[in-house]
């Protein structure tokens, strides 16, 4: 059986973009993967955060997993800062890092741009992302697509690390969705969707109320041709949301062209705005029902047991390779 892992960082409420591009495609995996699902809080803190509100964000992106199907009893799931191997490993994966290697991820370039005070952290995020795959063996990495260059140094260093020392680490794949991999803002739809968009109506969140996602959709920034068609360079806001549409039904792209031919935007959007609170409806109900729940920690409690057990193997060896601490006989 193969492993998965992925993770999410509870830096903020999880938009729409997350799900679909991510959470939706884990529970699929759940039924013939080993999987591994994670609230990434350490990656969170690489960019300031208020600790109350980190604290909930993390209980919060918890509850949502499990609400939108992810089953404990089938997956791992956890809390990254609970296991302290994460850090450990990507402290080591730090050593076969290279400055310019990271310095090249887009996703530094982009929050480090203009900025006067950059942490290192957001510099060194990579190899911690890398440690949290490698920990478990992964085989295959489940993520949208602004995930892919992170993935690339991933196994660029686990290749790296291999090499230098020992074959101990499973190279990943990456495995990204073919519809909803890069859902757009719906301010500016050549911009991608993001948690820390300033601008509230840029983006959906999957705890919004009915009104507020049928709002956000109805002010959807799209074009005066009137033609609901898929095309990504001319019509970048219709072709957003026939994305959003087809990933929360299931439809094609080209049956929904069928279906809304010779109509308006105005019908369009209502459906799309239906769509997608259909398909959150029952994970917000969810939701509700486990936040405030005892269980909730108990079974973060398990997942962090079954990680740690699982990761702390792995870093033994990692140790071992590299020569770090003493060689304990009776481990080996
Ligand atoms: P994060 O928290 O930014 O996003 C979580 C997941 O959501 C996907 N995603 C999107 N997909 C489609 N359209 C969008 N607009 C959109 N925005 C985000 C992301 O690709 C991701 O799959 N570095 C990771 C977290 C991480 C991780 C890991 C992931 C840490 N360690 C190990 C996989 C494996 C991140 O910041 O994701």
């Amino acid at each position: 059986m193969k492993t998965i892992f992925s993770g999410i960082q509870p830096s903020g409420s999880l938009t729409l973009g997350n799900y679909l591009g991510a959470m939706k495609h884990f529970v699929d995996l759940q039924e013939d993967h080993h999987c591994y699902f994670c609230v990434v809080d350490e990656h969170a803190i690489t960019v300031p955060q208020d600790r109350l509100k980190l604290r909930d964000n993390i209980k919060s992106l918890a509850a949502l997993y499990i609400a939108s199907g992810i089953d404990p009893n089938k997956s791992t799931l956890f809390i990254q800062s609970e296991v302290p191997a994460h850090t450990q490993l990507g402290w080591m994966l730090q050593t076969v890092s290279y400055i310019g290697e990271l310095e090249r991820m887009t996703q530094f370039k982009d929050k480090s741009k203009g900025k006067e005070a950059v942490s290192a952290g957001l510099l060194t995020y990579p190899p911690l992302m890398a440690a949290d795959i490698l920990l478990y063996k992964t085989d295959i990495v489940p993520v949208g697509e602004d995930q892919k260059q992170h993935l690339e140094l991933t196994r660029d260093l686990a290749q790296r690390f291999n090499h230098r020392y020992n074959d101990i680490f499973t190279i990943p794949d990456i495995s990204i969705p073919k519809v909803g991999a890069r859902i757009m803002s719906l301010q500016e739809p050549t911009k991608k969707m993001s948690k820390s968009d300033d601008n509230q109506k840029a983006s959906i969140f999957i705890l919004d109320t009915e009104k507020q996602i049928e709002k956000k959709i109805k002010s959807a920034v799209t074009d005066s041709e009137g033609i609901v068609k898929y095309d990504k360079e001319n019509k970048p806001g219709i072709s957003n949301l026939l994305t959003i549409y087809a990933s929360c039904t299931g439809e094609t792209i080209e049956e929904l062209e069928g279906k809304y031919e010779g109509k308006g935007y105005g019908e369009f959007k209502q459906d799309t705005a239906n769509a997608v609170i259909d398909a959150l409806r029952p994970i917000q109900k969810k939701y509700e029902a486990l936040i405030h729940s005892e269980e909730l920690d108990e079974l973060l409690d398990h997942g962090a047991d079954k990680a740690n057990a699982a990761a702390t193997k792995m870093l033994r060896k990692a140790k071992k390779a590299m020569g770090l601490g003493r060689v304990h006989k009776k481990r080996k």
